[in-house]
């Protein structure tokens, strides 16, 4: 089982798969192709861990079992039980089968997951010459997805969601995805030698993704993953995996990056993720203004993710920050501005035209991330 290749797909969120197929292709993994929603490729157990670990812009990393037309209970039934779950699952595992039904045929999705889990059990049944299976082991993230009546089985090897790099402990008022963050400091251009500035951090996110891009410091270090009670994991040294990802930190490469809000209970917050995320002391916050801000480099890059007026304060109010943000460029000559923002007049209200503008979602929220050369 150790050597076998799966089909794979890391799950991103719109605008990202590109990102996420290039850091698979960095990785070593093969047939890497972008696609909506995520990249597809094939890896082994060694080369799935690896990109659980270490993949910055991607939510999940699914093993493909089975894709395939489906239009009535009983060809769902069929391409479930010819799965050899046998081979992917212990026998005591609790096979938790999540669902969703999109423009198709089967459009219940409580009766697609009895069903799915039905031809499991048959399978397993069939398998191991046994009639009854505890469930009480560890859970099995199984996952039919069911689009124009395509349907997708896959299982979840990451478990909980790949932002959850372990740092943050509350979300303060709007703070970014971990994944969408790290996809900024890569948009942005930026290079570790500058100077990265985010003039309204909040919680801190871009500071630490962007600090953990220059150290190449994998995400997923410490947290733990679903595959680590697959069977055909078994033969994967996790912890090797990890000490060889701890070896490959350079700190050489934090170079200057920083941060403030006006904000002083999200400044707190940013301290503790920071100590969670390792970067105590390497990071500094600071109170103030982005309107009174002045930084003595003469050349770097602003990131930052200011209030779009949807959730926090009032649009109007928002987009005389945006002004703010191209005053503070004008005095910072030699800086870029990169800003991600849900308004349609971002760069009316900023007064210029952006360099390079992208549509990315943050969270449900259909934004553009703009670059503001000097
Ligand atoms: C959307 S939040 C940023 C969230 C951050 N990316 C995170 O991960 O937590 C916007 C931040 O802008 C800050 N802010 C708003 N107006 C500001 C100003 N004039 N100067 C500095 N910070 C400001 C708010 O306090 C808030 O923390």
């Amino acid at each position: 089982m150790s050597n076998q290749v799966f089909n794979c797909i890391a799950t991103a969120a719109f605008g990202l798969e590109g990102l996420v197929a290039e850091e698979l292709r960095r990785l070593g993994c093969q047939q890497v192709k972008a696609e909506p929603g995520g990249a597809r490729f094939c890896a082994d157990a060694g080369q799935i861990a690896l990109a659980n670990l270490s993949l910055r812009c991607a939510d999940r990393v699914q093993i493909l079992l089975a894709e395939a037309p489906c239009r009535s209970f009983e060809e769902l039934f069929q391409l479930v039980r010819q799965i050899p779950w046998e081979q992917i699952v212990p026998l005591d595992g609790k096979y938790n089968v999540s669902g969703k039904c999109v423009r198709s045929q089967l459009m219940s999705v409580r009766d697609c997951q009895a069903i799915t889990k039905k031809a499991i059990i048959e399978r397993l049944r069939q398998a191991a010459h046994r009639q009854t299976f505890p469930e009480n082991g560890a859970a099995m993230p199984i996952d039919l997805h069911l689009h124009k009546d395509l349907a997708r089985i896959t299982l979840d090897t990451s478990g909980a969601a790949l932002n959850r790099r372990g740092y943050r402990t509350w979300n303060g008022e709007a703070p970014i995805r971990e994944t969408l963050a790290a996809a900024l400091v890569e948009l942005s251009g930026w290079r570790p030698e500058q100077p990265l500035y985010d003039p309204c951090c909040g919680t801190g996110t871009l500071l630490i993704e962007a600090a953990w891009s220059a150290i190449h410091r994998a995400p997923g270090l410490t947290r733990s993953f679903a595959f680590e009670a697959f069977p055909a994991f078994r033969e994967v040294d996790l912890a090797a995996l990890r000490q060889r990802s701890r070896e490959f930190i350079d700190w050489d490469r934090l170079g200057s990056v920083a941060g403030s809000d006006l904000d002083p209970e999200a400044l707190k917050l940013a301290e503790r993720h920071l100590q969670q995320a390792g970067l105590a002391g390497r990071i500094p916050l600071r109170q103030i203004l982005l309107q009174q801000l002045q930084l003595e480099d003469q050349n770097g890059v602003f990131l930052c993710n200011p209030p779009y007026g949807e959730r926090m304060s009032d649009r109007q109010k928002c987009q005389r920050l945006y002004r703010e943000l191209h005053q503070l460029q004008l005095r910072h000559p030699g800086w870029t501005l990169c800003a991600i923002s849900s308004d349609p007049a971002f760069e009316r209200a900023y007064g210029r035209r952006a360099n390079r503008k992208r549509r990315l979602y943050n969270g449900r929220l259909e934004c553009e991330f703009l670059v503001f050369q000097p």
